[in-house]
């Protein structure tokens, strides 16, 4: 493991389009579904310097990570301003009204003062074919929502999730704000190099979900991979940490998920950067069909 050179990605942060500071690395929340796992999730990750903290209204834990942040800052002689927090707009909640309606929800359940990012967790609303262009409308009124909340200075950055560049490229379009950041699923197994493109070219910061391809759904095939683990193996990492350093290398940021200690302090330590040649190699690995919900049909 490298002792000096290139900066600890565990400690980088990242300035968005409007200026506001984000951190590179942070930790996901899905699936954690009661205080106890809440609770030792946010102790361990702040005891290992994480400082953002990703959930959803539709994870139904935003009372539980608010509740264990408001314990736990004081342990660590922190406050509310050294942390991030990110959530997220649900699709039963498209539409202008709904969407004011579930930020607030967001922030009562969180109750931590304020909420750092606000993202349009998926194109598509609930109950509604893919294929309508209702979704359109109500995406549209969804992100007007998150602009009146942002001029109104109750949000630092806005932005989306699961957005192809046919949404991306309509809200460019239509509105005057465009997203700061796009959260996506990225990993070796699964990329869009036409979503990278567009994206940097327009200054939206990407973010990856499911860096270690189907580990949360029990498929442990990336991460036991021969190819990952022999790149490991040659910077005496594990698996976990080379599937991070293969995303923020290429400038993307990365919430990992764990509740076990030992995972959560590996996932933070990223001092480490894989060789082009070692990069290239994983984007060779082949394709396979998304983990996570799929947004490319709808309309
Ligand atoms: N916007 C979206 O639509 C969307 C979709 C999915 C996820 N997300 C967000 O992205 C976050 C990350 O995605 P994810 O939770 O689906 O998947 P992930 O972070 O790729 O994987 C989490 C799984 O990996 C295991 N793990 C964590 N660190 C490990 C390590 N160092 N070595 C071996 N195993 C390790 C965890 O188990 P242990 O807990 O036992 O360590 C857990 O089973 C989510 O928590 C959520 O906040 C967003």
């Amino acid at each position: 493991m490298a002792t000096s050179g290139p900066p600890d990605f565990g400690k980088t942060n990242i300035i968005l389009k409007n200026g506001y500071k984000i951190p590179a690395v942070g930790i996901g929340t899905y699936r954690v579904r009661n205080y106890e796992d809440m609770y030792m999730l946010v102790d361990g990750a702040l005891a290992a310097g994480y400082r953002l903290f990703d959930t959803a209204s539709v994870y139904n834990n935003e009372h539980w990570l608010g509740a264990a942040l408001r314990t736990l800052l004081p342990k660590y002689e922190l406050d509310r301003r050294d942390i991030f927090i990110t959530t997220k707009l649900g699709p039963s909640d498209h539409g202008k009204d709904a969407a004011l309606k579930a930020f607030t929800k967001s922030l009562n359940n969180l109750n931590l003062g304020y909420i750092d990012m606000y993202l349009i967790h998926f194109p598509g609303a609930s109950k509604v074919d893919s294929k309508s262009p209702k979704n359109a409308e109500l995406r549209a009124e969804s992100w007007k929502a998150l602009e009146e909340l942002y001029s109104e200075g109750k949000l630092n950055a806005i932005g989306v999730s699961n957005y192809t560049v046919k949404h991306l490229e309509e809200i460019i379009s239509n509105h005057s704000n465009v997203p700061v950041v796009n959260q996506v699923e990225w990993h070796p197994f699964y990329y869009q190099m036409d979503l990278l493109d567009f994206c940097r070219k327009n200054s939206i910061v990407m973010q990856a979900y499911c860096s270690f391809g189907g580990t949360s759904n029990g498929d442990s095939s990336l991460l036991e991979h021969p190819l990952v683990n022999c790149i490991a193996n040659n910077h005496s990492i594990s698996a976990a940490q080379v599937l991070l350093l293969w995303a923020l290398q290429q400038g993307i940021m990365v919430i990992p998920k764990s509740t076990k200690s030992e995972h959560i302090h590996q996932n933070i330590q990223l001092q480490d950067r894989l060789s082009s040649n070692e990069i290239e190699l994983l984007f060779d690995l082949g394709l396979q069909p998304k983990i996570a919900w799929d947004p490319t049909s709808i309309k």
